[in-house]
């Protein structure tokens, strides 16, 4: 056996779960809060016997979150914020951010952190992540690590370098892989209808979990990310190397989302 080749430890949080994850990432949308209470009522609708085998999450933006949290209340969705403080956990003089401890507070359980849109246009480097995880982990909310390749570097082999770059940023860290998923996300996959090959995937993910085995976060849950529908969620399911996917445009239609989940609580019975 590999380092790393240990089975996923899939707790997250301080209310540990086990089991595959299904999470939406609703980036900036939708467009009105109506709109949001409808999509977190269907989301709640379908909160039953196949979100119970499957552990299912979304993150509504910062407009909607505690609106969301609230109205998902009771129900063993995951509701989880796009972003967090990286200056303090607890309130300060920090204009137009969000800390760790007010999300805590409006029932939001972990924080996507270093997805590429962050990254790209807000320009987040290791470094910034690094304080981000830090305040997210003081309040102890969850992290989803999101990491992934830009095209040309897919294009030049370089994944697994990039890769072992942006992880660094876990390496100083006082993290478990009970506080902690990883968000495989290639950059050119995002919201373009174009996947890796699953063997791609497969490699990446093994890359990932024998990586932070490597700097003791054994078992750590890694997820894939990147135009993934009702159709291409199956075989994402079917494999040992996939724990869940983040999902972005089919999360905010809810046939589809459900489609997704069900394809994994297929596959755990
Ligand atoms: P997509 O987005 O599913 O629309 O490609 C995924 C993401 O950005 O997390």
């Amino acid at each position: 056996m590999m380092i790393g080749d240990d089975v996923s430890n899939c707790i997250m949080g301080k209310n540990g779960v086990m089991g595959k994850w299904v999470i939406g990432n609703w980036k900036m949308n939708p467009a009105t809060s109506a709109e949001a209470i409808t999509l977190a009522n269907a989301l709640k609708a379908i909160d039953t016997k196949a979100t119970k085998a499957v552990n299912v999450g979304c993150t509504p933006n910062f407009i909607h979150l505690a609106m969301v949290a609230q109205q998902l209340g009771g129900s063993s969705i995951w509701v989880g914020a796009q972003d967090v403080c990286g200056h303090t956990q607890a309130v300060g003089a920090f204009t137009g951010d969000v800390s760790a401890h007010q999300l805590s507070n409006v029932g939001v359980r972990f924080v996507l952190i270093g997805h590429s849109e962050r990254r790209t246009y807000h320009h987040e480097s290791n470094q910034v992540l690094s304080h981000k995880l830090t305040q997210a982990l003081k309040a102890d909310l969850a992290v989803v690590l999101c990491v992934g390749e830009s095209q040309a570097d897919y294009q030049a082999g370089h994944t697994l370098a990039v890769l072992d770059a942006q992880l660094a940023v876990l390496q100083d860290l006082d993290i478990t892989a009970k506080q902690l998923l990883v968000a495989y996300e290639p950059v050119w996959a995002i919201g373009t209808g174009l996947t890796p090959s699953l063997s791609e995937i497969e490699l990446a993910h093994r890359h990932i979990k024998n990586t932070l085995s490597a700097q003791d976060i054994k078992g750590a849950c890694v997820l894939y990310g990147g135009s993934v529908n009702e159709t291409n969620a199956v075989k994402f399911a079917q494999s040992q190397w996939i724990d869940g996917v983040l999902v972005g445009g089919a999360s905010l239609k809810i046939d589809s989302f459900t489609t997704i989940i069900t394809a994994f609580a297929d596959t755990v019975g």
